[in-house]
């Protein structure tokens, strides 16, 4: 066993962000507010609603948006994405609707996506994979035809952008999540932010207990574990810990929702302020890997796209090219379409020849604070880069 070890992402958190996060505790609401008013001001967005998770934020999204469209049941989403986001579909009491996946640009697949459209749409779903921006001109314009509402789903891209205007903030309601492997974190976390009233009112009427005084004192623990052993020469315990179950995906729509707590609101309010610094370490990270790995094959981004690389993709790997202890690890194991348990929940059937070849063909190289340029030119001369 190596004593070294990467994470294939995240961010760690500094004693100094526990103390904050703990004052804020102490602040209760007010606390709240000040991160509201906080994202609120960088997305440019009137509402803003928090959640324990990413997929809670999801769920509650769908359940605001049925109570202005209830005879839509069909939420359309990509078949190469995150398996929260289908877990957060059928939690919420929806069927899944899939589209196929571009597999050079991870983005939505036009002619698929065209077909997956209805009137039983509830919405219309763009995840930002990676934190690579899609080209949202065709999920708007079809979306639109349709009259159905968008979500932009930036759970992977706080900070990225397209043609200047920054993922999660198209679209009628965007989401972010705050969870371990984010772009910044709050151990946990989902926001929301829309512009649109009545889906905040519908939000409100919405809202989740917040957790129990258990569930607080993990939340302390966990964070202050991650101040630790996100760390090269700790990271090899949590990495080594099978029940940890570290970047397996799993289908489970039985989850928990419960509100975000003021300690998380802390954590966040600290870590939005780095944003711009952390995203900046995570581009000039991936453009030391693209030169070390030249011949290789990256997403193309769409024109007028800016990306975060929370992890970057290495879209022509082959089964052998994993490097656990370098952080380089596959993603998704399949597309959504192929996970037996979601099949009973699937609106329609199709083929989604993209979903199943990134999920065949991809792996990710981390791009987190901790990676160095030795890593990188080791992990390039067991990959073969072209000039590496
Ligand atoms: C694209 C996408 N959407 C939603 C989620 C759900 O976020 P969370 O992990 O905070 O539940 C994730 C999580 O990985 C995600 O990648």
């Amino acid at each position: 066993m190596t004593l070294r070890a990467l994470a294939p992402s995240g961010v760690p958190f500094s004693l100094s962000d526990i103390v904050h996060g703990l004052l804020a505790a102490m602040g209760g609401e007010r606390s709240m507010a000040r991160f509201r008013d906080q994202v609120a001001d960088r997305f440019g967005k009137r509402h803003v609603r928090f959640f324990s998770s990413g997929r809670g934020a999801v769920s509650a999204a769908l359940n605001a948006l049925h109570t202005r469209f209830p005879a839509r049941d069909e939420v359309v989403i990509p078949a190469y994405t995150s398996f929260s986001v289908a877990s957060a579909v059928v939690h919420a009491g929806f069927k899944v609707r899939l589209y196929d996946v571009d597999p050079e640009t991870l983005g939505p697949d036009a002619q698929s996506l065209k077909r997956a459209l209805s009137d039983r749409s509830l919405c219309l779903m763009v995840c930002h994979l990676f934190g690579c921006p899609a080209d949202m001109d065709t999920a708007r314009t079809m979306a639109g035809e349709h009259g159905v509402p968008l979500f932009d789903d930036a759970a992977q891209a706080m900070g990225a952008a397209w043609k200047g205007r920054l993922a999660g903030t198209f679209g009628d309601i965007g989401l972010f999540s705050l969870s371990r492997g984010k772009n910044i974190s709050a151990v946990d976390g989902g926001i929301l932010v829309t512009n649109e009233d009545w889906l905040a009112e519908a939000l409100d009427a919405l809202a989740p207990e917040p957790p129990s005084a258990k569930e607080k004192v993990k939340l302390w623990l966990t964070a202050l574990a991650l101040c630790f052993l996100l760390h090269p020469r700790l990271y090899w315990i949590p990495n080594s810990l099978p029940f940890l179950k570290l970047g397996e995906s799993h289908f489970d729509p039985d989850f928990g929702v419960a509100a975000l707590t003021p300690f998380q609101a802390g954590l966040g309010i600290r870590m939005l302020r780095r944003l711009d610094r952390i995203n900046a370490g995570r581009r000039r990270v991936a453009v030391q890997w693209m030169n070390a790995l030249k011949g290789r094959k990256f997403p193309s981004l769409p024109e007028g796209g800016d990306s975060v690389w929370l992890r970057l993709p290495l879209l022509d790997s082959g089964a052998g090219e994993v490097m656990k202890e370098y952080g380089v690890v596959p993603s998704y194991p399949s597309g959504l379409h192929e996970i037996e348990a979601l099949r009973p929940h699937l609106a329609g059937s199709g083929s989604y020849p993209g979903a199943e070849r990134l999920a065949r063909s991809l792996v990710t190289l981390p791009t987190q604070g901790y990676v160095t340029e030795q890593d990188i030119e080791h992990v390039a001369r067991v990959l073969g880069g072209g000039t590496a």
